[in-house]
């Protein structure tokens, strides 16, 4: 894009001056040259051709006459794809198609023509995709286009599994092209056995002459953060592996590295073993109350080393009971409560540059708001303004940096949860200052119309909701006696709830509550008898809950949000020195311990 917005500035101010020497060419006055390709003819000014390639310039510096009309033989080439050459000299102008671009730009990396190599691989970054990434990525690497082989490699390293399960042009890598890839930090996967498996499937497409690579290929690997059991059955006991001499004392420092992680708390990464990958979104928890006041604290959870990293700006003003949502680039921080006065603020935090900027404030003052994000819109419902529990809606768009009031909802819902589910707001549970609620109601922005949708198995308010695949989960909450340590799930097909087979590992109503990554995280939050930082994430696949890393502030009334594809996301992940050299650094230590015994 910003390239074509740069190439029209351009035709702006030569255009005059173009179309006069496009004239000239069209009607065959005063060309000096003629550029035969196979037995096509093409009468051209030299001097025009000149302001566009080297290639010319030197073919036409030599052997210079200014008397008769030369004629230059170009081999190589086909006569359809010169046309477009000699044109773009003459107009700046090209049409690149999926059916020319390949020969287009091969033909104008041969004449050096740089602005169509440039509309051609500009082309080619847009048609990225699953099944072509590879092919593209190999011509950039070919054809030394540095750019868009990087956006190729980016474009892999955030679809790799897709691409590894789908693309069949990813079985022709070359080892070193291969090399590249799954060595990168930035490669988004969530476990080291994708990778290996993916190393099993590029050997096994030419077994013969790529087996011998398993020993540059395994040490990409992050080895030591696999599973012990897959590591021992998969990795160790692997035909291949086990045929490689070199593979030997990766494995055995594979081991000891495993073993050293069962004795020490903290990992270590810089160790290439053990080194973790970059996440490719991260959780942020926001605000909430810690200990008798509310906190200003953000913490960034780096799922791939599991660990949570203090994020906070200290001038940032604390904030409690408040909503958060993430949308185009902003981190979006609704209403809430600091212990003196109930918000109708809005504020919003720039993740790039990590600074806090104030949006719009809402029509109502709102504590214990509920929010959701659906087709670009944010929405704020609910929630106590200091004197009553609302049943009032409103809507934000930022384009115009305006709330706008919806209609309100069937009951008043103060402390409740929302999300979005195929173009629909999704309310559950809440408290109406009397009691907690178990009904739950959807908001359709097509009708402007709030429906009740069957009701909740338990009353839940500080609840968590958000929407999990195909359904809407409700997770914990205070029943009014109990803090809850169940979850059910909302099937908007069946308009039915059933309850989740397995419970959390500890009860908790106001947390944060989060989809990352295909997990269900839930974040913090009060137990019925303190206020917790432990976190916990369900898996669908699995059907489980399992612990994450603590945070590092205990805290309740907080609220959660996914930050996707931030350019620096390492402000937000825990410090990984890059390994120089991994594979000099296995070797080294792996002669001193082998051949010292
Ligand atoms: C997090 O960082 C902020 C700002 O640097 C600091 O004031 C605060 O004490 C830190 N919190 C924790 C729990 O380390
Ligand atoms: C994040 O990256 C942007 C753009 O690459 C840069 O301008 C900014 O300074 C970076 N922020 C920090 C905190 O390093």
């Amino acid at each position: 894009f910003a390239f074509y917005l740069k190439f029209s500035d351009f035709l702006i101010t030569k255009g005059s001056a173009m179309t006069t020497f496009n004239e000239l060419l069209l009607e065959g006055k005063l060309c000096d040259a003629i550029i035969k390709v196979n037995d096509v003819e093409f009468n051209v000014h030299r001097i025009i051709l000149c302001g566009c390639s080297f290639y010319f310039c030197a073919l036409f510096s030599s052997g210079w006459s200014d008397t008769k009309k030369q004629v230059y033989n170009i081999p190589g080439v086909s006569s359809e794809i010169m046309r477009l050459i000699i044109e773009y000299a003459y107009t700046c102008s090209v049409p690149v198609t999926e059916d020319n671009v390949e020969c287009l730009l091969v033909a104008a990396d041969q004449f050096n023509v740089m602005g169509i190599v440039r509309a051609c691989c500009s082309f080619l970054e847009n048609k990225l995709c699953v099944e072509n990434c590879i092919g593209i990525y190999r011509f950039a690497d070919f054809y030394c286009c540095w750019e868009l082989r990087q956006r190729a490699c980016l474009f892999i390293l955030q679809h790799f599994e897709e691409v590894v399960r789908t693309s069949e042009e990813f079985l022709d890598l070359d080892v070193l092209q291969f090399c590249d890839i799954i060595e990168k930090d930035n490669l988004n996967i969530m476990q080291e056995n994708v990778v290996f498996e993916a190393i099993l499937q590029w050997i096994a497409h030419t077994p013969a002459t790529r087996k011998h690579h398993i020993s540059l290929l395994l040490p990409k690997v992050r080895l030591a953060l696999m599973d012990i059991n897959y590591f021992l059955y998969n990795v160790k006991n692997n035909e291949i592996v086990k045929d490689s001499e070199e593979c030997k004392p990766i494995i055995i420092n594979t081991l000891k590295a495993m073993y050293d992680l069962t004795l020490k708390d903290a990992a270590n990464f810089q160790s290439p073993l053990t080194h973790p990958r970059l996440p490719n979104a991260i959780l942020l928890a926001i605000g909430g109350w810690s200990g008798s006041s509310p906190t200003n604290g953000i913490e960034a959870y780096d799922a791939r080393a599991d660990c949570w990293v203090n994020v906070t700006v200290e001038e940032e003003s604390p904030r409690a009971y408040h909503g958060t949502a993430y949308l185009n680039g902003f981190i979006y921080c609704i209403g809430g409560f600091d212990s003196m006065e109930y918000f109708s603020t809005v504020r919003k935090f720039n993740p790039v540059t990590r600074t806090w900027h104030q949006a719009a404030p809402m029509h109502s003052r709102r504590c214990y708001v509920s929010v959701a994000v659906l087709d670009g819109f944010i929405y704020a419902m609910g929630g106590y303004d200091g004197y009553v529990r609302l049943n009032t809606a409103e809507r934000y768009e930022p384009e115009t940096n305006q709330w706008t009031v919806i209609s309100p909802m069937h009951q008043q819902r103060s402390d409740a949860s929302a999300t979005s589910l195929h173009g629909r707001v999704y309310i559950c549970g809440g408290s109406n200052g009397n009691e907690c609620l178990f009904t739950a109601e959807c908001y359709s922005p097509d009708t402007n119309q709030w429906t009740l949708i069957a009701p909740m198995r338990s009353r839940r308010s500080g609840v968590g909701v958000i929407a999990y695949g195909e359904h809407i989960y409700a997770v914990g909450g205070f029943d009014g006696i109990d803090r809850l340590q169940n979850a059910e799930i909302y099937n908007p097909v069946t308009d039915s709830w059933h309850i989740m087979s397995v419970p959390m590992n500890s009860p908790r109503s106001n947390f944060g509550i989060e989809v990352m990554d295909g997990l269900l995280f839930v974040v913090g939050g009060f137990n019925g008898f303190a206020t917790i930082f432990n976190v916990e994430y369900y898996n669908q696949k699995t059907n489980k809950w399992c612990e994450a890393h603590d945070m590092g502030i205990f805290r309740s009334a907080l609220s959660c949000c996914v930050v996707p594809s931030l350019p620096n996301i390492t402000d937000y992940t825990a410090p990984r020195h890059s390994p120089q050299s991994p594979q000099m650094e296995l070797g080294q230590s792996v002669s001193k311990d082998i051949f010292s015994s």
